[in-house]
């Protein structure tokens, strides 16, 4: 358990360590490779792992919560040195990575593996794994036993579904088999065609009551924090002063309980489109297409690779390779 919020979440990135005691221990000088040992990690991050009690009193404190999505090891190393509260290996995996143009064609198998390769890269962050399209809605028979995968094959911490009411009985039976459970409103992809697209929610007063009662049906179903996606900050607003539970942003204003964002789209690496509430922090698409172009000049022009890049033979050994060749 953590024992002082405030420095669970800050000693790891003041001390810019890496990723927890997942990662190997190994050096091998020859390759230039020098990674950390698994003491050397352990002295390093003093965070300690985020956890739902954590995150209510982070509600109650008023403290801001941070969460991104995240789809692999690296994502995984670098939301612990930055010391990210949440981490959602999200659907959206299937458009951000897999280049589909919704999340629907996301599998389970698909979304285990990628919270697989995030849990290998970090320790201490709260991991949701998010239930793909037809895991959970045809019974709650199934929504328990997928949330139950992403906990014991993806070592998830809990997972996160979409919809309000009708959804409420899989929220409580997926919280009876004591899975912590983020639930999802507003803009829901999986329901995009419902919906009539990727547009923002509760913009009329009846649809925001929707918005407002299926929070708390949410709430009362057990969930420990409700995601809200496009909805006008002053709906969110009414949503988080009247839920006790951490009620989390995308998109919906900065009144709520704490901020999500696709990792993609804070660093240019969607190319496909970005959407009105993302906030761009770098363009490391830009750079990698630069680095591209250089990279293939350079091979073409026969500047890479150096001889510090290559590997050598002892004269000896070549003369007698010659001499086993001749
Ligand atoms: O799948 C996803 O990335 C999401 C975002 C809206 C956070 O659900």
């Amino acid at each position: 358990m953590v024992k002082d919020p405030a420095v669970a979440r800050t000693s790891c990135s003041e001390r810019g360590s890496g990723a927890g005691s997942r990662l190997a221990s190994a050096t091998a000088p020859e390759f230039g490779i020098r990674m950390e040992t698994r003491e050397e990690e352990q002295q390093m991050s003093e965070r300690t792992k985020v956890t739902v009690p954590q995150l209510w009193e982070m509600k109650k404190s008023g403290q801001k919560i941070s969460m991104i999505t995240a789809y692999d090891y690296p994502t995984g190393v670098w939301a612990e040195r930055a010391a990210i509260d949440i981490l959602l290996v999200g659907d959206s995996m299937a458009m951000t990575v897999l280049g589909h143009s919704t999340t629907l064609p996301a599998t389970m198998e698909e979304m285990i593996a990628h919270s697989q390769a995030v849990m290998r890269g970090n320790d201490t962050s709260f991991v949701l794994g998010d239930m793909p399209y037809m895991s959970y809605q045809p019974s709650v028979e199934l929504a328990v036993q997928n949330a139950g995968r992403f906990m014991s094959e993806g070592g998830c911490d809990g997972i996160k579904l979409e919809g309000g009411v009708p959804m409420a009985d899989r929220v409580q039976a997926i919280v009876n088999a004591g899975i912590p459970v983020m639930g999802h409103l507003g803009l829901t992809p999986q329901s995009m065609s419902m919906l009539g697209g990727f547009k923002a929610q509760g913009k009329d007063a009846q649809m925001a009551k929707k918005i407002v009662d299926d929070a708390k049906v949410l709430e009362e179903a057990g969930a420990f924090s409700i995601l809200l996606e496009a909805v006008p900050s002053k709906v969110s607003k009414l949503v988080t002063e009247r839920a006790e539970i951490p009620i989390i942003s995308i998109g919906a204003g900065p009144d709520c309980d704490g901020q999500v964002l696709i990792f993609h789209d804070m660093f240019g690496l969607y190319p496909a489109f970005t959407p009105k509430f993302a906030k761009q922090y770098a363009d490391l698409g830009e750079v990698i297409v630069q680095g591209l172009k250089r990279y293939a000049d350079e091979v073409r022009g026969g500047a890479f690779p150096e001889p510090k890049h290559c590997f050598t033979i002892s004269d000896e050994q070549y003369e007698e390779l010659m001499s086993i060749l001749e």
